[in-house]
Parts: C-alpha cells; sequence; structure tokens
C-alpha cells in the first residue's frame, strides 16, 4: 500500500515532488503568488541527489532542488519584466547570500530582455550588509538568524541609487529586520521606486509582518543552507536548499 512508502520516497514513485499539489500555490492577502513549502513536506532523501561528500553527515534533507529553483526564478523574471515594462532599473544584490539567485535572476531577464519585443536596461549593484547580534536575540538555534541593527559594510555608496528604481535581490527574508532598516536607509536617498525580490520567506513566529515584493517559496521555520544561504560562512558551495542537522549545527558553529 502507499502507506508504506516512506513519504520521502513517494515522489520518485509517482513521479511528482509531493508539494506539487493546487495547494501549493499560494496567493496571499497581498496578492503575491509564491509556492509554499508545507510543514509536513519531507523534501527529498539525500541519496536521490547529488550532495558533496564534504557535507553528507550535515543534511537532514534536500528541500528544494536547483532545478525547482531555476524554474521558479524564471518566472519571477518574467512577472518583473512585466511589472516594469521598459523603465531602466539597478538590481541591487545583497551580498554574500543573495548571490545565486541575484545571477540566475538577472540572467533569466537577460534571457528575455534579448528574446521578447520588451526589454528593462538593466545595471548591477552590490551591497553588504552587517547584522549585529544582539545579547538577547530570539534566535533559535545558536549563531543563527540575528535580530540587532545593520550597517552597510560593502559596496557603493547607497546615494548612487537616488531616483532610479531599484529592485533589492535577498536569499531570504526570515524575521523581516534586516529587510525593514534596509528599506529605511534606502528611502533615505529617494530612489524613484523600491521592490524587493526574495527567493524564501519563512514562516516564522519573529516576523515583523514585512512580505516581500516578488517571492519564490515560502518555506517552513527550519535552518536552511545551500544555493549561497550559509550556516557560520559554510554550505554556500551546496547547490540544493537543504535542511540542516544538528551534526551540521555542531561542527559548524563558533566556538570561543
Ligand atoms: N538560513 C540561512 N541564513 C538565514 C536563514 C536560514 O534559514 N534565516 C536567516 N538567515
Ligand atoms: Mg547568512
Amino acid at each position: 500500500s502507499l502507506q508504506l512508502i516512506d513519504p520521502r520516497f513517494r515522489c520518485s514513485v509517482a513521479g511528482l515532488s509531493p508539494n506539487m499539489t493546487t495547494n501549493s500555490m499560494k496567493i496571499n492577502t497581498s496578492g503575491k503568488s509564491f509556492i509554499k513549502i508545507a510543514d509536513d513536506d519531507k523534501g527529498y532523501h539525500l541519496d536521490q541527489f547529488c550532495i558533496p561528500k564534504h557535507y553528507e553527515e550535515d543534511l537532514e534533507r534536500v528541500l528544494i532542488p536547483e532545478g525547482l529553483i531555476y524554474d521558479r526564478t524564471e518566472r519571477l523574471a518574467r512577472d518583473i519584466v512585466e511589472a516594469f515594462g521598459t523603465e531602466p532599473i539597478v538590481v541591487l544584490c545583497v551580498l554574500k547570500g543573495g548571490y545565486k539567485f541575484f545571477t540566475d535572476l538577472v540572467d533569466k531577464i537577460k534571457v528575455i530582455n534579448r528574446n521578447s519585443g520588451r526589454s528593462i536596461p538593466m545595471a548591477v549593484d552590490f551591497i553588504r550588509l552587517k547584522s549585529y547580534m544582539k545579547p538577547e536575540s530570539e534566535s533559535y538555534y545558536q549563531n543563527e538568524s540575528s535580530t540587532g541593527k545593520i550597517e552597510v559594510i560593502g559596496g557603493d555608496n547607497l546615494d548612487s541609487l537616488t531616483g532610479k528604481n531599484v529592485l533589492i535581490v535577498e536569499d531570504i527574508i526570515d524575521t523581516g529586520r534586516t529587510m525593514k532598516q534596509l528599506l529605511e536607509l534606502m528611502a533615505a536617498v529617494h530612489p524613484k521606486s523600491v521592490k524587493v525580490a526574495s527567493l524564501l520567506l519563512k514562516r516564522t513566529p519573529l516576523s515583523v509582518g514585512y512580505i516581500p515584493d516578488y517571492i519564490g517559496f515560502e518555506v517552513p521555520n527550519l535552518f536552511l543552507v545551500g544555493y549561497a544561504l550559509d550556516y557560520n560562512e559554510f554550505f554556500r558551495d551546496l547547490s540544493h536548499i537543504c535542511v540542516i542537522n544538528s551534526n551540521g549545527k555542531e561542527k559548524y558553529s563558533i566556538k570561543d
């Protein structure tokens, strides 16, 4: 009976990802579309994909394979081009975690630009933020999310964005504090418009309620790594978005 099949393998049996039901497409109250990864979505067994040997012991499962990220990004690129029309944009990458989504999204926009009747002139820019951890941080695991103030520590001065249409590209909105503060810093330099594209939006009770304009996937409240998302700088060299396990957390924790 189907019930005896480990849910992690259901996908290979049915030829479908377990989250590919009509339920997985969600339009939230602000009319933004995303793929919802449910809390009980077991994702995929590590053995079903290629994982670097050095991380095999440190991961629970694959949650979003890189190919699916790529396909979702293609659609976000189309939505962005349709929304911006022919207005020039500055695509602003938030380093380091945003670099994979940023390059893949820019590449998809470039494909549309050279193959369709309409195209948007694009400039690229990069910033790096540092957030300061408060001692009373609510982060649920050691070293993970930070809740303190942010500071721009790299890239051009935000002043160069005055009067521009800016598309901020982030890897993940977790509590939303970092993005809220970045948007405040942005507002101070008076861009013409600001939109935010985030590959992931986490369902967390610690959310300040911020919802980005373009969302790839809404994900459970788990610590995710891979596709440039890190845990203390490790796992950026992992292709798929995976759930870290307790062994990985212990192995790569900051010990002082
Ligand atoms: N993974 C990596 N970085 C993060 C996360 C996460 O789940 N949440 C906030 N920053
Ligand atoms: Mg990080």
